[in-house]
């Protein structure tokens, strides 16, 4: 079995993504879409931006590697009646079957930056998508004690054993340099790319932090696994105390309940 595909079949992350609505529909508005749109949304998950787009009136393939979320999203699709909305399984990193300029706009929202071979991650989404059209990716910056979900992936893997050799950490795509280097082999001046710093929310008013912090424990593949080897070695418990600092501290949300704004990096580049 491929590890990646692996890793996000092992959990459940739609338990994650019901607190990552909002923002997900915001985005998706701040894009402006204007006008009748074929959009491609890479590592969409169950649907957080591909649903409002469709919504928008996108026409909306979804591709994810995991098959529960790409079952769990046309599940959402076909109960919310959206008939232009259809999710897919494939890999960022070899995107066969889709064919050369065919989308408007790719959109990837802590997605493929998740695909082992970044490299060949930006040739197929800039293959896919129109000449004239856009690519906009939202990826997490590492070492941002802001930006939520790097600072909880850089404890879950102080616990975990160390990867493979020739890994590339998925956090190198909110860095300016990697981002530019990796579009420009895909045939990208650095004129077409911009970047800025935005904001993501992850929002709950009825889960606190240590119950958020419980569903990354037994619903992200990255955090169980880290649960996992550290109830190996004996650690679970300075895990847990980790990462319950962390979203007690970044927690802005009142009355019991969760808002955690997380800063990642914006990437948008124009074909
Ligand atoms: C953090 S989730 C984000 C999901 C969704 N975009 C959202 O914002 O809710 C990462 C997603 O990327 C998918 N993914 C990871 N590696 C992938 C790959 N190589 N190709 C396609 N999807 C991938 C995972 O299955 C998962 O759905």
């Amino acid at each position: 079995m491929n590890p990646n595909k692996a890793l996000w079949e092992k959990g459940d992350f739609i338990e994650i993504a019901a607190l990552m609505r909002q923002s997900g529909e915001a985005l998706v508005k701040s894009i402006g879409i204007t006008r009748p749109l074929r959009v491609l949304d890479l590592g969409c998950g169950d649907g957080t931006t591909a649903v409002p787009l469709a919504r928008l009136g996108a026409e909306v393939v979804g591709i994810d590697i995991a098959r529960n979320l790409v079952d769990a999203g046309n599940k959402r699709a076909a109960e919310a009646g959206l008939n232009q909305l259809k999710f897919q399984e494939g890999d960022a990193c070899n995107l066969q079957g889709v064919s050369d300029h065919s989308f408007d706009l790719t959109l990837s929202i802590f997605g493929a930056m998740f695909a082992p071979k970044p490299f060949d991650v930006a040739r197929e989404m800039v293959r896919v998508t129109k000449p004239g059209g856009r690519i906009v990716m939202g990826n997490w910056i590492p070492n941002d004690p802001t930006s939520f979900v790097s600072q909880l992936l850089k404890i879950s893997s102080a616990f975990t054993p160390p990867p493979p050799e020739g890994f590339v950490s998925p956090m190198t795509w909110g860095v300016d340099a990697h981002v530019i280097e990796r579009f420009g082999q895909a045939g990208v001046p650095k004129e077409k790319i911009s970047t800025v710093k935005d904001t993501f929310h992850f929002i709950s008013p009825r889960k606190s932090p240590a119950d958020l912090i419980e569903s990354f424990r037994r619903f992200y593949g990255p955090t169980m696994n880290a649960f996992e080897a550290a109830e190996k070695s004996g650690k679970v418990e300075e895990l847990h105390k980790q990462l319950l600092e962390l979203a007690n501290a970044q927690n802005t949300g009142t009355g019991g309940g969760t808002s955690i704004p997380a800063t990642f990096l914006r990437v948008t580049v124009r074909l």
